[in-house]
């Protein structure tokens, strides 16, 4: 099984970046975990500040990943690209959306999610745990 990882812009300050909303942990953090908890898993873990890149990402992974699991970011409230990118892929490519914070408790621009419509479901408020709780949710709808 190939999962691709994804995470938007600023997520590569994590660990200092408000730990008090995300957490402590880095991103190198969050991708030991999943690695040391998914041995049988093939990850790939990419983060980019550019929307560009993320959509370029995306449109790549037909027939070459199973599944996504992606952190967008800000780009979720703002990217009707992302959106399209994930849903040009979704026969084939099924995408989970995971957030560290819950973005419903935040301010009103936060509550809606451009990306999340073109994902089969969406994590948050977990902080760097999320991240499993995607894995394991892309995996369960991929054995079904
Ligand atoms: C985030 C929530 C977004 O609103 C924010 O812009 C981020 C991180 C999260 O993981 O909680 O950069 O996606």
């Amino acid at each position: 099984m190939k999962i691709l990882v994804l995470n938007g812009p600023n997520l590569n300050l994590l660990g200092t970046r408000e730990p008090e909303i995300y957490g402590r942990e880095t991103l190198a953090d969050i991708e030991t975990e999943l690695r040391t908890t998914f041995p049988e898993v093939e990850i790939t873990f990419r983060q980019s500040n550019s929307e560009a890149e993320l959509i370029t990402w995306i449109g790549e992974t037909r027939g070459v990943f199973d599944g996504i699991v992606i952190n967008p970011a800000a780009f979720t409230h703002t990217s009707l690209g992302l959106c399209d990118a994930i849903k040009a892929v979704s026969d084939v490519v099924p995408t989970v959306e995971v957030h560290l914070s819950n973005t419903h408790q935040r301010e009103e621009i936060r509550h809606k999610s451009l990306t999340a419509p073109a994902c089969i479901g969406q994590i948050m408020g977990f902080k760097g745990f999320g991240y499993t709780l995607a894995m394991r949710a892309i995996l369960n709808r991929l054995s079904a």
